[in-house]
């Protein structure tokens, strides 16, 4: 995987900034990674990485992903910095969960969860495409991650088939989350599906569960290893991947 720019939202903490540190331990790292944030106070993880960074310039955009204004600009600052070589990777990564059930959800309950997980990485998409059809349109072939790609980090939550009635039911209580994971695979399907002669890959991941803030010290996976599972399908990906919902591994989850 030789990528030149990547983008990744909500690098701060949890699987962004894994993301992070993963990839500038490629073999060959790439030349610019856009890091974004909400909140100056959350950085210094990031700003230390970004210090230690030898070959990668890491770049720390402040990005709510829920903001047009914040979009509008962090795309221009890319631009700025990429050029005629246009963004190789956008990892649609930054989202929220909060727990509540049925019959007590509220209508700003799952809106919050659907104006992050789902409208926004539509609009953050929408902004970066003219930067990854220009990084596509510099290679000939299949598709790839080093030509140009979408990661958008999903969960098997999200998926309607597997959730059964042998599901516990302490599951059941993030409806919305679910609900908003669902839509952004069945957006970037219909946004794959449009872009399809374009040469950029768009595929949806799940990245297990990993012990993060979101995924509590109860997550079966370290951040390490779901993050280092991710890089190597990743590495993989082509076109028959492209508008699919994978797992870290790159198999198959059914929508
Ligand atoms: N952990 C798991 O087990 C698991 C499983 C399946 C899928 N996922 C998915 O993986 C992704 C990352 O999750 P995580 O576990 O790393 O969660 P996390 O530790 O809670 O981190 C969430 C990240 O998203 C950012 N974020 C939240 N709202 C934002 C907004 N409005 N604008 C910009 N950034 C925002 C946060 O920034 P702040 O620090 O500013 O809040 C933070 O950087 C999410 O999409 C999540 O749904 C996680």
């Amino acid at each position: 995987m030789e990528l030149e720019s990547v983008l990744v939202t909500g690098a701060n903490r949890g699987i962004g900034l894994e993301f992070v540190k993963q990839l500038i331990k490629l073999p060959k790292p790439p030349r610019f990674i856009f890091a974004t944030f909400r909140d100056e106070n959350s950085v210094k993880a990031l700003e230390k990485i970004k210090e230690e960074s030898k070959e990668t310039k890491i770049i720390l955009i402040k990005m709510d992903v829920g903001d047009a204004e914040d979009i509008e600009r962090a795309g221009s600052l890319v631009e700025e910095k990429v050029g005629e070589s246009g963004l190789n990777l956008l990892i649609n990564n930054a989202g929220v969960l909060r727990y509540q059930s049925f019959p007590e959800i509220t209508e700003e309950d799952m809106l919050f969860h659907f104006r992050i997980n789902t409208v926004a990485p539509v609009m953050v998409l929408k902004k970066m495409l003219p930067l990854l059809q220009k990084a596509s349109s510099r290679k000939t072939g299949g598709m790839s991650v080093s030509r140009a790609a979408v990661l958008n980090i999903s969960a098997l939550l999200g998926s309607i088939t597997e959730l059964t009635e042998d599901y516990p039911e302490k599951w059941l209580s993030v409806m919305s989350y679910r609900t908003s994971k669902a839509a952004l695979n069945m957006a970037m399907r219909v946004v794959a599906l449009t872009v399809k002669d374009q040469g950029v890959l768009i595929a949806n991941m799940c990245p297990g569960w990993v012990k993060t803030d979101m995924g509590t010290e109860d997550g079966i996976l370290e951040l390490p290893e779901s993050v280092s599972a991710m890089m190597e399908t990743l590495s993989r990906l082509d076109e028959s991947h492209h508008g699919t919902f994978v797992n870290r591994n790159g198999e198959t989850i059914p929508f």
